[in-house]
């Protein structure tokens, strides 16, 4: 069904990755070659194939006949010449350049001129690939995500040698598989991982610098950026081994110091904390789950504002006088505390919308004020920045606080967008960035955040949402407070914000 223009395929390594692609294109009706190395390594493989299509089975979302049909049409060997006939070849060998190449040449010897070689490298360069052969013409790359029969995306690579039209028969077979191709340039990191990677490295760096706790960053992008997962969880997930391969390769080609991977992650990795796969990473996955805190629900304070400007829904019921009843004194905007400051009670905690430091030393009680940030004006989620003036303990009663209110609160200290806006907006500029080059279209970039990492939207839509205004606003200071060339607005951001225009 899916072979139109592919008739037999192959697949070299039947690991992880090439076990999954070998079981996709076998559910496609094709008939496969799967090779590996030894007949341990292809006893593994054949496992990888009948316990996952055995899962299926299991699971109702495939018949034991259905199963049988697969298994069938996956011809296993430890022979290259078993490839003959293939008149495509996908390689799923370990991320080595050497090995790659080695593997390519033997596929070179033992292929038909007329078959298409693919290489499922995350981060290597296909094109040093293709040059290593004698048929670079015909090299691309094919980008599977793990689980390969679970995960929608597929990025299809072309570099400047690829002939015309061998790119478009690889993006339609995965089409016929029930995929959604993503046709992109040989960039390191395709679209997904550079869009992902910097991100997660920047998440590390924040940790480094102590500006929030882990569990604080993972709960503000979860609770505050409505992603399925904070930024550690998944590089757990990932392997902090792979995150490491991936930055280095990354940061290879762009020489962009944020890709630079935070010394954080080498020194895990160094150290063999990998993550899920050996327990421990940035969190202790033998550890048992931490008890669910059997403390009563905390009484919900009275909170008071003052200052002009709309008082977000999330915090509900709202006094703008009796200061002096109140737990949590807020002032909006540019609104100053002074006022609040000498009438509020011994242990009020006095927090601020707007910059922390000059309002807490126009109120006179400087270590009770705190930055409370709500990203989101309807959400339920609030950073909570404490300045070098602010008292010990007081960011965390804040918190306490918001938490009666029926807040998330995370902690963090006061810079520039916080956690959710610093670390998002970042992200977005590199997405309009990739757009503004045209390496991919804005159809592309949301495909692969959403298909390829679970994102719920993707950035080019959650630029649309946010505003440009917002993102250029918040991305001016950034800037302003790192000088990181890559904070400065992307052209075309600034131009649509200038237009008044949405991105899509
Ligand atoms: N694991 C992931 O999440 C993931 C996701 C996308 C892409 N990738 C990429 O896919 C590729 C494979 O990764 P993986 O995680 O499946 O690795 P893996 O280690 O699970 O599997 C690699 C397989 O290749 C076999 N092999 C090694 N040398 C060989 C040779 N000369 N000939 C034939 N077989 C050989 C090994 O025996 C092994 O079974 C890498 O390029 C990786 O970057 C991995």
């Amino acid at each position: 069904m899916s072979g139109d223009s592919f008739s037999k395929v192959g697949v070299v390594g039947l690991g992880t990755m090439g076990a999954g692609i070998a079981e996709v294109l076998a559910r496609g009706g094709l008939p496969v070659v799967g090779v590996e190395i030894d007949e341990a390594a292809l006893e593994r493989g054949r496992g990888h194939l009948e316990k996952s299509t055995g899962r299926a089975v299991k699971r109702g979302r495939l018949t034991a006949d259905a199963q049988r049909g697969i298994l069938d049409r996956v011809e296993l060997s430890t022979d290259f010449a078993a490839l003959g006939e293939c008149d495509l070849v996908i390689e799923a060998v370990p991320e080595r350049l050497d090995l790659k190449r080695a593997v390519f040449a033997e596929l070179d010897r033992v292929c038909r001129a007329d078959a298409v070689l693919a290489t499922n490298t995350s981060s290597l360069s296909v094109t040093d690939i293709a040059v290593a052969t004698g048929r670079p013409t015909k090299i691309v790359g094919v980008h599977f995500f793990n689980p390969a029969p679970v995960m929608k995306l597929v990025e299809v690579i072309g570099t400047v040698l690829t002939e015309d039209g061998a790119v478009d028969r690889v993006a339609a077979l995965v089409k016929g598989l029930g995929k959604t191709p993503v046709v992109i340039g040989d960039r390191a990191g395709f679209v997904a991982n550079r869009l992902l990677f910097g991100y997660l490295n920047q998440a590390a760096g924040m940790l480094e610098s102590g500006h929030a706790t882990r569990d604080d960053i993972d709960t503000a992008m979860t609770a505050g950026g409505g992603l399925p997962m904070g930024p550690f969880t998944l590089m757990d997930l990932i392997g902090l081994d792979t995150c490491l391969e991936v930055l280095e390769a990354i940061h290879a080609e762009t020489r962009d110091r944020r890709h630079a991977p935070a010394p954080v992650l080498r020194e895990l990795v160094t150290a063999g904390l990998l993550g899920r796969k050996t327990g421990r990473g940035f969190y202790d996955h033998a550890a048992p789950a931490a008890e669910a805190a059997g403390r009563d629900a905390p009484a919900r304070p009275v909170v008071a504002v003052v200052g002009e400007g709309a008082v977000p829904a999330a915090l509900g019921e709202v006094v703008r006088d009796g200061l002096g009843d109140a737990d949590l004194i807020i002032a909006l905007g540019e609104g100053s505390l002074a006022d609040a400051a000498a009438a509020a009670k011994p242990g009020a905690v006095l927090a601020t919308t707007g910059p922390v430091v000059a309002a807490a030393v126009a109120s006179g009680r400087p270590a009770d004020v705190v930055g409370f940030h709500l990203p989101e004006a309807d959400g339920a989620f609030v950073e909570i920045a404490a300045s070098v003036v602010t008292g010990e303990g007081v960011a965390d009663r804040a918190a306490e606080l918001a938490a009666g209110l029926g807040l998330t609160p995370v902690r963090c200290r006061d810079r520039a967008g916080h956690i959710v806006d610093a670390l998002r907006f970042p992200y977005l500029n590199d997405a309009a960035a990739m757009l503004d080059a045209g390496y991919a279209d804005a159809d592309s970039i949301d495909a692969a955040m959403t298909l390829g990492c679970g994102y719920p939207t993707g950035p080019i839509a959650d630029l649309d949402r946010l505003g440009a205004d917002r993102a250029v606003a918040a991305l001016h200071a950034l800037y302003a407070e790192t000088r990181e060339p890559a904070y400065a607005p992307a052209p075309l951001l600034e131009e649509h914000r200038t237009a008044g225009r949405t991105l899509r």
